[in-house]
């Protein structure tokens, strides 16, 4: 039988390769996890190349062709949280009432706990097509526009009631477009929730922070806030932090209750400083070619999904991070200090430097609207 060498041939192959590899994927720990995940997304990429050369259309990366009939449309959906935080039960229930919905036209698949990629991957392999959707941290785009640094300038947002408020305002909405240069287009705003200080002795006033190694997201702001306070800032994957913070590779990080209870921070931090300080939220996105290839009944379908979902899994957060809270103080591993309106009002005082630091980058006037959204109504 004669060989076909033909470049959609050797795509099929690769996506039958690509199979393969999830199946051993699901056999291994997680560490064998993300070794045959960089193999699987050089061959996404090799594949991706071939399907490209080959032009033989059928919606490219995300839809598997069907003989005859419509394409199943495929959404690899990353992220680096565990299932049970407020993005970890969004993304299943997304998941969920989508293949609900649309059986047989569309499946997610959600990778949670970086099984599959670290954010930064996962914003670089979107924009590549190499997986269709995120919901990345909004602290690590710097890169790609400096708006979304909004969100993490200190003290800046009195709850997520306020952060609710200017996301869906009009520089809110304005910001889910932000990304579009770059192959991704933005569809909603999830909440995490307030960022927590935690380290190995109390964090009361800012000076006790000084000196100690601090581990912060990829981002450049998160990094300054920490220098401002006397710290060392230390850039991290979110996968690579419980072992940092076990084998003392940094002393201290911020987090919300989410996040340092999921994650089992609390097992290796005695002291935690119920501070309030920042935001952690995801840009929820999708690689902007593939969702304009979807069929548009699908595509409006999904967002109508996606929406519900968002706001039934924001108005969960808080309720997520206050039980999280209560579970680190019943487990006895770690003391919450709250601080006094005082205490609090020494941070804001400290760490407002950011502010002048980052302003002419961010905007004034996004700085405005996200300040209003914080003031009382009338
Ligand atoms: C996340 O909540 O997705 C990760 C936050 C972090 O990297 O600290």
């Amino acid at each position: 039988m004669a060989s076909d060498w033909s470049p959609a041939s050797l795509a099929r192959w690769l996506r039958v390769g690509q199979t393969v590899l999830y199946r051993i994927q699901e056999r291994m720990g997680v560490k064998g996890m993300r070794t045959s995940a960089r193999i699987l997304r050089s061959l996404l990429g090799f594949s991706l190349v071939l399907v490209l050369l080959s032009a033989c259309g059928g919606g490219g990366e995300g839809s598997s062709g069907a003989a005859g009939g419509e394409p199943l449309y495929v959404i690899k959906f990353p992220h680096v949280t565990a299932p049970a935080t407020p993005k970890g039960q969004m993304a299943q229930r997304f998941k969920e009432l989508a293949e609900e919905r649309f059986r047989g036209r569309v499946r997610v698949e959600v990778y949670p706990s970086a099984q599959l990629m670290e954010d930064t991957e996962a914003i670089e392999a979107l924009a590549f097509g190499e997986v269709q959707m995120i919901a990345t941290s909004l602290s690590l785009y710097d890169r790609l526009t400096p708006k979304f640094q909004v969100f993490d300038l200190p003290f800046l947002f009195s709850d997520l009631v306020a952060v609710e408020r200017f996301q869906r305002g009009p520089a809110g909405r304005e910001l889910l477009g932000a990304l579009t240069e770059h192959g991704i287009q933005g569809l909603q705003f999830w909440h995490n929730g307030m960022k927590q200080f935690s380290g190995p002795r109390p964090l009361i006033a800012p000076a006790d922070a000084a000196g100690l190694k601090f581990r912060v997201m990829e981002s450049d702001l998160l990094q300054a806030q920490i220098e401002i306070l006397g710290g060392s800032p230390q850039k991290m994957a979110f996968g690579e932090v419980y072992q940092a913070l076990q084998t003392g590779t940094v002393d201290a990080q911020e987090n919300t209750w989410s996040n340092i209870y999921s994650s089992k921070f609390f097992e290796v931090q005695p002291y935690m400083t119920e501070s309030n300080h920042g935001y952690i939220g995801y840009f929820v996105g999708v690689n902007a070619a593939f969702w304009q290839s979807l069929p548009e009944d699908l595509r409006a379908g999904l967002t109508a999904t996606l929406d519900e979902v968002t706001l039934w899994g924001n108005a969960r957060s808080e309720a997520i991070n206050v039980e999280d809270r209560q579970r680190i103080i019943d487990s006895g591993r770690s003391e919450i200090a709250v601080l006094t309106p005082e205490q609090v009002a020494e941070w804001q005082a400290a760490m407002r430097p950011v502010w002048d630091q980052f302003r002419d980058q961010i905007g004034a006037d996004l700085i405005d609207a996200a300040l209003a959204s914080s003031r009382p109504r009338e």
